[in-house]
């Protein structure tokens, strides 16, 4: 079934190499063509925190989870008030590439609670309009990570942790939560995205 109401802010989830940054782009680059407003935006973002989340995660050094989801928070907070709420506000559709459920689901998985981490963002952070999770097989993903990145796997990527993330992404539920098949070849997700958004 297709959806009539415009989404302002799409946010597109899953486990590392789900396939969500692609066909997040892929989406972004569909609606330019059709010259539609369009932004595309990541976390974490390229805030000082952000890349820190980054150096830290390339170097598999580990800090306290407090810490760690205090890294994600505050790269979230700079994200949504230099880049989500100015591009929002200019109209345009925004394309998020990971927000605030891969902290509830990667934190989670780390021993947090995930009510509490999404009760934290929704202070601050825009709720998403639309949330689509590009759901694949652990094996899958990683595999797709080992071929991209010459087998360098990173802290954040391990195996049972990544398990653990996916089955936090299956619990989330509400009408704007869409599952969807990441295990299909890309056009094919693209497609049934751009028909649940009704583009
Ligand atoms: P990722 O999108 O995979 O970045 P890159 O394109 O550089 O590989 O995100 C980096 C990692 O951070 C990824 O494993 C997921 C994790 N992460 C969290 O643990 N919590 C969060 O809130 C976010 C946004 C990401």
């Amino acid at each position: 079934m297709s959806e009539i109401i415009p989404h302002k802010l799409i946010v597109f989830e899953g486990i590392d190499g789900s396939g969500k940054t692609t066909v997040s782009k892929m989406l972004f680059n569909y609606m330019k063509e059709k010259n539609l407003p369009v932004a595309w935006l990541r976390e974490p973002s390229d805030s000082n925190w952000g890349k820190k989340i980054r150096e830290i995660s390339r170097f598999k050094t580990s800090i306290p989870l407090e810490e760690e989801l205090n890294y994600f928070i505050e790269d979230r907070k700079f994200n949504v008030s230099h880049n989500i709420k100015p591009a929002l506000s200019q109209n345009k559709t925004v394309i998020l590439d990971r927000y605030y459920y891969s902290t509830a689901c990667y934190q989670g998985a780390r021993g947090m609670n995930m009510d509490e981490i999404i009760q934290m963002n929704r202070e601050f952070a825009p709720e998403p309009d639309i949330t689509f999770i590009i759901d694949v097989d652990v094996n899958i993903g990683m595999n797709r990570i080992k071929e991209s990145r010459n087998s360098r796997v990173k802290l954040f990527e391990q195996k049972i942790f990544l398990e653990k993330v996916r089955k936090n992404y299956l619990t989330l539920t509400g009408k704007n939560i869409h599952i969807i098949d990441g295990n299909q070849d890309l056009k094919t997700i693209l497609k049934r995205i751009i028909e649940i958004l009704g583009l």
